[in-house]
């Protein structure tokens, strides 16, 4: 359901961070995605989401092929695919509840359906009690399961998370992990780059490991593999 093949990406600086590189994944799986800084890992995952296009190469994320993709199909794409990043992007003018109900606004104009939904994600995040506090009055491991519930609240297929744990305190990692752990148990795909050797280690899943732009280990149950 994540095709690529043959893929490149050079940005206009001249840097080449993904360079040949091919790979699928199935729909339910998570995988974790590792190497060291500047290997390529985010380029990887953002060109999953559109985020970045590919210099040379195909790519189809479910029924969407994102090198010939029409500019009306993106609002599509970004309902399939959620994304989370290691420093959360909430808006901080907006309550908790309205930072979820946004994203759904966006796609969705049944006032209803989204009210029933905010809480819906909230509650599997464990923050449905504080849904009229601001983005500064939740801690860190709060603000990142804002953030997830955000990107779940359109029911999407993929959820991408690029270093998700990378701003939390070990236990409130854990804490992130059992989230995305359930997410991924009702069906959602996880794509998660990661540089936490003890997570990949213990919560044992898929590992590809990036290295120079390309995938240079894939290996199921896998290791983190690197010094830490
Ligand atoms: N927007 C960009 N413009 C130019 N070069 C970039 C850009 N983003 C990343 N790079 C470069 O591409 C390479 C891969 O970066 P990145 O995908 O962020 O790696 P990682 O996430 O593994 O640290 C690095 O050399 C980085 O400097
Ligand atoms: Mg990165």
């Amino acid at each position: 359901m994540i095709e690529m093949s043959n893929v490149y990406k050079k940005y206009s600086n001249g840097i080449t961070a993904i360079n040949g590189l091919n790979i699928k994944i199935d729909q339910g799986e998570f995988v974790y995605v590792v190497g060291p800084s500047g290997a390529g890992k985010s380029t990887f995952v953002k060109m999953m989401y559109r985020e970045e296009v590919p210099t040379q190469g195909k790519i189809q994320v479910g029924k969407f092929n994102l090198v010939n993709m029409k500019q009306k199909d993106i609002p599509y794409l970004r309902r399939y695919v959620g994304v989370v990043f290691q420093d959360f992007k909430l808006l901080p003018r907006l309550t908790i509840y309205e930072n979820v109900a946004y994203a759904m606004e966006v796609v969705e104009k049944n006032p209803k359906v989204i009210q029933k939904r905010v809480l819906e994600v909230l509650e599997l995040v464990g923050l449905k009690h504080k849904v009229r506090m601001f983005p500064n009055e939740l801690s860190g491991g709060e603000q990142q399961r804002v953030a997830i519930a955000r990107a779940i609240a359109n029911m999407p297929s993929i959820l991408i998370a690029d270093e998700p744990t990378g701003n939390l305190d070990p236990e409130t990692a854990w804490e992130i992990m059992e989230v995305l752990e359930e997410i991924n148990n009702q069906g959602t795909t996880i794509i998660m780059a990661t540089h936490n050797s003890t997570i990949v280690n213990r919560m044992k899943h898929r590992v590809l490991a990036v290295e120079n732009g390309r995938i240079v280990r894939d290996q199921a149950e896998g290791e983190y593999g690197y010094e830490s």
